[in-house]
């Protein structure tokens, strides 16, 4: 449908003999903001890998605004209006906040070199570096070294990095993980703040963030959907609490 932003239908992937994630379907509306939930090892980090295009599916498919993108490898994804961040930070130490920022608009990640990006002028690459550490309220840390910022500050930065090619759609896996709770405050209202035109897929552990960003959420468990509905219709299920809150 044209108005999805992302549509995964059947969606496995096996690595050996563990089926990490198991025929998974998913629709994500334009403009929405989906958080995922679900207990350690329920598959969701893989999920995001075959929709970043880290991974390749073992099988089933993923539209990306309308688009099959299955097979497309994940430069192409992220050309195509997918941003991500990482569970596990990736971002320069050596280097300043600016610094790094500036490397992600000449398409240089420390995880990837990324050869067919154009080299701009170095003012529009300067401008489009500070627009995005302002975005995340890192304007005034520009010039600070990562090593001198704390672990929150780190992670609004992989956030500027992960808007740098201005995406459509943002993927953000536990991007408040291991945030004190007023670093994940901040975070959580840095997030709440972005367009709403931007449409979200979120990986949260933290139940307070996941039931004040999401309009819906989807629980993954054993590699399955058990269940994808409203916030307050997701808080109540019996079977959600089993698995997520270990009660009943
Ligand atoms: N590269 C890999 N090779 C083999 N097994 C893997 C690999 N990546 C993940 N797994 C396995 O797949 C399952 C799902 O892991 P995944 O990291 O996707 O879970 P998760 O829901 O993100 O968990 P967490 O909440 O701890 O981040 C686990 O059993 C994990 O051990
Ligand atoms: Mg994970």
């Amino acid at each position: 449908m044209a108005d999805l932003a992302l549509s995964i239908s059947q969606v496995s992937k096996i690595f050996g003999g563990i089926r990490a994630v198991d025929g998974v379907s998913l629709e994500v509306s334009q403009g929405e903001r989906r958080v995922m939930i679900g207990p350690n090892g329920a598959g969701k980090t893989t999920l995001f890998h075959c929709v970043s295009g880290a991974h390749r599916a073992t099988s089933g498919s993923i539209r990306l605004f309308g688009e099959d993108i299955t097979q497309l490898p994940e430069h192409e994804r992220t050309l195509k209006g997918m941003g991500r961040t990482f569970q596990i930070s990736s971002v320069f130490v050596d280097l300043t906040a600016l610094e790094n920022v500036q490397l992600a608009v000449l398409g240089i990640r420390s995880d990837k070199w990324a050869p067919w990006k154009r080299v701009g002028d170095a003012a529009g690459v300067n401008d489009r570096a500070m627009e995005k550490l302002e975005l995340v309220g890192l304007g005034g840390k520009a010039h600070v070294g990562v090593k001198q910022m704390s672990y929150g500050e780190r992670r609004q930065l992989e956030l500027a990095l992960a808007l740098v090619n201005e995406p459509r759609l943002l993927l953000l896996d536990e991007p408040c993980a291991g945030l004190s709770p007023a670093e994940r405050q901040r975070l959580f209202k840095l997030i709440q703040g972005l367009p709403r035109s931007l449409t979200m897929l979120m990986i949260e552990h933290d139940m307070d963030v996941a039931l004040g960003l999401a309009d819906r959420i989807t629980v993954l468990h054993r590699g399955q959907v058990i269940l994808e509905g409203g916030v307050e219709e997701v808080r109540v299920n019996p079977q959600v609490r089993e698995v997520y809150f270990g009660q009943v």
